[in-house]
């Protein structure tokens, strides 16, 4: 009997082994991240001292490396306050932010021990600048993305197209004989990585710059197995060669709905660092609309900003992320509570569908003339109303082919004026059941009754 409950019990634990080894699947993984909708996208360097562009300033040599450098001395920090920006991303209904640590220009921003080229060491900031971030998010439920360039434009292991002084000495490496530069340079990476992990266990690595060499000069697949050892839940963007878990489409958005989770990023100007001279700030309806049709296609936007170096953001930047929080405030329900809409021919304009597919949401960019029509759609409808409003719309079809089951077209008032949003109107079609729709050609009428 004794034996007989010991083996029950070795069981019970082997069992129990078992499952604590089993892998999340990459769709457990991605769970968050595909109905997260909005991300803060946040470029933040020594760039925006002069407001020149993110390190390709040194690549296009528009400026020597010393003197990029030099920027360091007037990147204060004075100003930045983690916990007010991650209120804010709360508020304006972002899941998650990333935040660069190490752009292509070698600068970290967090306390590496494996390079002085960090803001602690070169810059009158003098204190690690990821760490009250990654515990600001923290506190505000948001998830934690670290943007991390494979590339590294200052490590003297690492060749670069620009002229670059020696520099050695701020990359304080063990003399290993043994390793090729190439070697010493992943063995850099790596730390840097571990470091990262170690200290801030983000739930999103943001790889950039993976074009400039080969998945095998990355270790692309063993460093993807790393990460997930590291951190089984995890998730990596598309720049990891063919090793990432969602694409990352970047400032033109997508015609084609792409396939499996994705993420739009895009900049609210042209520049993705502080950019003062530029002033070709996109329209705030410009990116509500984006923003629409990116979830409206299943994805999510990842919106950037450039905070000046002395960390506070910029009023028309502010300005942006406030308008577009404010839509999504007034429009959650289409937002939060659904998922990629119809497919092409429907209707023209981007559409959501509730996850129980009982409710489409039309999105109207323009003022509607005469009515609004849906085509396609086999379903009875219960109920018509204007997000956010509650203007209760009537409806009427005609056409169609009942007895070839060819749904007649949907006409739906007009709002009144007064219930349109000045951005983007959202209608809810309530239907009386799952979503059904007409994807034919037409048909030939054979009998006419
Ligand atoms: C590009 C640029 C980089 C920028 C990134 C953001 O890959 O190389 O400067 O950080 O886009 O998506």
């Amino acid at each position: 009997m004794r034996c007989l409950k010991l083996t029950g019990v070795l069981f019970f634990l082997f069992v129990n082994q078992i499952f604590a080894q089993e892998k999340l699947t990459k769709a457990d993984r991605l769970t968050w991240f595909q109905n997260a909708k909005l991300g803060v996208f946040i470029h933040w360097g020594y760039y925006g001292v002069n407001g020149i562009g993110e390190s390709w300033s040194l690549y296009h040599k528009r400026i020597s490396y010393d003197d990029y450098m030099a920027q360091g001395e007037k990147f204060t920090a004075k100003n930045y306050k983690p916990e007010a920006w991650a209120k804010l991303f709360k508020k304006i209904g972002a899941r998650y932010a990333v935040l660069t640590t190490k752009h292509h220009d070698g600068v970290a921003l967090w306390d590496t021990k494996y390079s002085q080229l960090n803001v602690l060491e070169k810059t009158p900031a003098k204190r690690d600048l990821v760490a009250p971030f990654v515990k600001a998010l923290r506190k505000e439920n948001l998830k934690v993305g670290l943007y991390y360039s494979l590339i590294d434009w200052s490590h003297p292991d690492y060749e670069v197209v620009f002229p670059r002084p020696d520099t050695r000495n701020n990359f304080p490496q063990k003399q290993q004989d043994q390793l090729t530069p190439w070697q010493r340079f992943i063995k850099f990476n790596n730390g840097q990585m571990k470091e990262l992990s170690t200290n801030f266990n983000p739930d999103l690595w943001w790889f950039d710059g993976d074009w400039e060499k080969t998945s095998e000069q990355w270790r692309a697949e063993a460093l993807k197995d790393t990460l997930l050892a590291w951190n089984p839940s995890v998730i990596v963007n598309s720049r990891l060669k063919t090793h990432g878990d969602y694409s990352t489409p970047e400032q033109g958005v997508p015609i084609v709905r792409p396939e499996g989770a994705w993420e739009f990023c895009m900049t609210m100007n042209d520049n993705w660092g502080y950019f003062p001279s530029d002033t070709n700030y996109k329209p705030i309806s410009q990116i509500i609309r984006t923003f629409v049709e990116v979830i409206a296609s299943g994805g999510n936007l990842l919106l950037n900003i450039g905070p000046k170096p002395d960390g506070s953001i910029a009023t028309e930047q502010l300005e942006r992320l406030e308008a577009l929080g404010d839509w999504i405030k007034k429009h959650e329900t289409a937002v939060f509570s659904t998922k990629a809409g119809l497919p092409y021919g429907h209707f023209y304009g981007p559409t959501l569908l509730s996850k129980d597919d009982t409710k489409i949401y039309l999105a109207l960019f323009d003022t509607p003339k005469d009515y609004i029509s849906l085509k396609g759609l086999q379903n009875k409808i219960k109920s018509i109303k204007v997000v956010g409003t509650n203007e209760e719309l009537d409806f009427e079809r005609n056409g169609g082919a009942a007895w070839n089951n060819i749904p007649g077209i949907l006409r739906i008032e007009v709002p009144l004026e007064k219930h349109l949003d000045e951005n983007v109107t959202i209608i809810e079609v309530e239907l009386e059941d799952a979503l059904l729709l007409y994807r034919g050609h037409g048909n030939a009428v054979e009998l006419n009754k």
